[in-house]
């Protein structure tokens, strides 16, 4: 029997079913593979089977508008399509519709060759795999692949397509059940349910079921009068509001739903088991964590684990709470919440609506306040429509984190994108604890007031209970530019007193997790990193890991090391830098011409110095686990971390951690890191002043053995205190504090 078998104890369950079976006009849009149909190997063996027509006719025969919305291409619909000849049939995820006899082509065109040629020899070299080209996208699939050889294949195929979507942002990436896939934006799921709408009587309503990500589009695209049904274990990321455990029990479904629709009497329970209920109940969690994005997961494979996810995930296991954020799509309509229940923290994200990447996130974030809060007004600039879009967006986060807590949960804001939030929540209603951390660093007032919108920013920040900053230089910066042009408004020590309310603001290092990257009892194992030893040939290791960001200073520091190489020229051939630098920003045109400032950099250098057996600088446009960082710093002479301004800078603790006591690495840290004010211990530079930081770079690589000691003696635990799950609770604990005045005050 299917594992989605009736479920008799829930009375409400088929109360909401029946009266969507019952209504008057009804659409039940249904995938095949993995959906209706069980997954064979090829499409050819993915017959639409007699039962599984069967049930679609049944469904017709009762007035049901029947659509299927599949991923397969058009000459794999054909065969099947006169099986149910009501049907209205979507091929390649809506791109082409067959609705009036005949099939409507897309209304975009792709340009797909190059990709398609780099994986289709891909797939040549491996027994199994198959490349699929459709009109508006192209797949690589490895049902058929070999396991062992599998790991070889993704990771290969991952680097070529991530490396072709950087300059395409027409095109998406999609990791489907053993295929990965890149397609147009325009050609998804979603797209048919609109067009579907537009042709059935207003207020149909609409049962969805899908198994597969790509169905996460038709969901949604659905509203609240409707039923998206996931098909399948309920553990990932998903628009679902329901579930059943296979294709059985989705035919199980539809059959009962033909039943109910033409029955009398009351129907017997409906064979469905309510999920995440994202349109009805809403969960209601004591803590939501609201920052731009939420630390994504890939489709399983390979994860995101910065500082904040390890500060914030045992909070938000330990009481409950979720974390919401953009999921990092784009489509329309957008806003849709998903949730993902494992691994912890539980996520609820929800893709951008169109024109929020550009304006929002590209546009006032990343080229208004960005600049501006990182000082450095000459890259600022201010256009009134993406405020605009600012305001809106931040004022539908709050729609969104109103929605998943009580009036009186504790709701901690994260970061630039969201300074509007608070006061958003406030007018909703919310009367519980709001924080707000500012990961980034707060400029001096006459920077601050360039900004055209600084008094409403600053009133709307007055709705936090508490503001947090990395620094005590931030929080007073931010303490002193407050008060002016905003009414009433008087700073008392690190109070904001307005009215009888008060916003305190407090000074609260974020730290890491040190276990990750202390060196192992044992010494390192023999990894990946032997190859970069035996590069190395014994010479020094400086290194710099960074995302590609011009406030991280790659091309002064780039500088500074070929001035090493002029004013100090023993060093030539004796010492070797290596630059990770991690693809960031990538749509803003000031990181692409950075990350092309910065390859000629390197270029030059290596054309100026290099020799047959030595490469001066070597760069890694690319990004590393933690496990591959950590041995990383240990194998480093010098950790070069000199941005020119940063709210604190987690690579210049990790790099600390990870040293060995007994010969610990140098770390040069630039006196504008947020981290230079506990890591006083370390060799501080002045990164604007090349010739500076070149001499410092030399005084680093002779240290001797003694002073690296003493000074990493007193790094160490600072860099290690405290941790992020330490910093996370220290801020939520202020914040409770400080809520608690407030209220019993009023
Ligand atoms: N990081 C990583 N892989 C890399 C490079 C960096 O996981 O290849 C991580 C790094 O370990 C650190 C974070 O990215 O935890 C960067 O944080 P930081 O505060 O230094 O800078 P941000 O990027 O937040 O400005
Ligand atoms: C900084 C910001 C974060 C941001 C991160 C990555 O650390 O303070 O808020 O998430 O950079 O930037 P991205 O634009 O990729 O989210």
């Amino acid at each position: 029997m299917s594992d989605a078998a009736p479920a008799a104890s829930d009375p409400a369950t088929s109360m909401i079913w029946t009266r969507l079976a019952r209504a008057p006009a009804l659409a039940v849009l249904v995938d095949l593979d993995g959906t209706l149909l069980p997954f064979a190997p090829t499409l050819e063996e993915a017959a639409l089977d007699d039962a599984a027509a069967a049930v679609l006719r049944g469904l017709a025969a009762v007035g049901v508008a029947v659509v299927v919305v599949s991923g397969r291409p058009r000459a794999a619909i054909d065969p099947i399509r006169a099986a149910v000849p009501a049907a209205w049939w979507f091929a390649e995820h809506g791109a082409w519709r067959h609705t009036d006899g005949s099939w409507q082509p897309p209304t975009v065109a792709a340009e797909l060759g190059d990709l398609a040629r780099r994986l289709a020899l891909l797939a040549e070299r491996t027994p199994g795999a198959r490349l699929e080209q459709k009109s508006l996208a192209v797949g690589l699939h490895w049902r058929r692949v070999d396991e062992a050889e599998r790991p070889r294949l993704i990771a290969s195929a991952e680097l070529v397509v991530d490396e072709w979507l950087e300059t395409q942002p027409a095109y998406e990436r999609l990791d489907g059940a053993a295929v990965l896939e890149v397609r147009h934006r325009a050609a998804h799921k979603g797209t048919a349910v609109a067009w579907v709408r537009a042709h059935l009587p207003v207020g149909a309503r609409f049962v969805a079921l899908g198994d597969d990500v790509t169905d996460e589009d038709t969901f949604a695209a659905l509203t609240d009068d409707d039923a998206a049904v996931l098909v399948g274990a309920p553990d990932r990321r998903s628009h679902a509001d329901w579930w059943v455990a296979d294709p059985a029990g989705a035919r199980a479904l539809l059959r009962w739903l033909v039943e109910a629709r033409v029955g009398q009497g009351p129907p017997p329970s409906a064979p469905v088991r309510p999920w995440t209920r994202a349109r009805a109940a809403q969960p209601q969690h004591p803590l939501v964590i609201v920052s731009n994005r939420t630390p994504t997961v890939g489709a399983g494979r390979g994860k995101e684990v910065g500082g904040l996810v390890s500060a914030l995930t045992p909070i938000v296991e330990r009481t409950g709470g979720v974390w919401l954020g953009w999921s990092g799509a784009e489509r329309a309509p957008g806003l849709a919440l998903a949730f993902d229940p494992e691994p912890p923290p539980a996520l609820a994200t929800f893709d951008y609506p169109p024109g929020w990447r550009e304006a929002f996130y590209g546009g006032f974030c990343n080229q208004s306040l960005w600049p501006l809060l990182h000082c450095f007004p000459g890259r600022v600039r201010y256009v009134d429509d993406e405020w605009t879009t600012y305001v809106t967006a931040n004022e539908t986060y709050a729609r969104l984190a109103a929605r998943l807590t009580p009036p009186t949960g504790t709701v901690w804001i994260h970061d630039y994108h969201l300074l509007l939030a608070a006061a958003a929540l406030r007018r909703l209603g919310h009367v519980g604890p709001i924080g707000l951390f500012l990961h980034v660093p707060f400029p001096p007032r006459d920077v601050w007031e360039t900004l055209p919108w600084h008094v409403e920013v600053i009133d709307a920040l007055l709705a936090c209970d508490l503001i947090g900053f990395h620094t005590r230089r931030w929080a007073d910066n931010f303490l002193a530019a407050a008060p002016h042009g905003v009414a009433g408004l008087r700073r008392d020590g690190d109070q904001l007193a307005h009215g009888a309310r008060a916003t305190t603001v407090g000074v609260f290092p974020i730290g890491i997790e040190p276990a990750g990257f202390r060196p192992p009892p044992d010494g390192d194992p023999a990894d990946d990193l032997d190859g970069l030893r035996a590069l190395l040939a014994g010479r020094k290791l400086v290194l710099g890991v960074d995302r590609l960001d011009y406030s991280k200073g790659i091309p002064e520091r780039l500088e500074a090391f070929r001035r090493l190489l002029q004013l100090f020229p023993a060093w030539r051939g004796r010492v070797s830098f290596v630059q990770v630098s991690v693809p960031s920003r990538a749509e803003v045109p000031e990181y692409a011409e950075l990350r092309r400032r910065v390859e000629e950099l390197v270029g030059r250098i290596n054309g100026e110095f290099g020799e047959a057996a030595w490469v001066p600088v070597r760069y890694l446009y690319r990004s590393y686990p933690a496990d591959v960082l950590a041995p990383l710093y240990r194998l480093a002479a010098v950790g070069m971390v000199t941005p020119l301004r940063d709210g604190m800078n987690l690579v210049a603790k990790e790099f600390v951690a990870a040293q060995r006591d007994d010969d610990p690495g140098v770390l040069l840290l630039s006196r504008f890191a947020g981290a230079a004010e506990a890591l006083d211990a370390a060799l501080l530079t002045n990164p604007y002043h090349v010739d500076g930081v070149a001499a410092d770079l030399d005084r680093a690589l002779r240290m001797e053995r003694d002073e690296r000691r003493a000074r990493h003696a007193r790094l160490i635990a600072a860099a290690t205190a405290p941790t992020a799950a330490g910093w996370a609770d220290a801020f939520l604990a202020r914040l409770a504090e400080v809520t608690a005045v407030r209220l019993t005050s009023n």
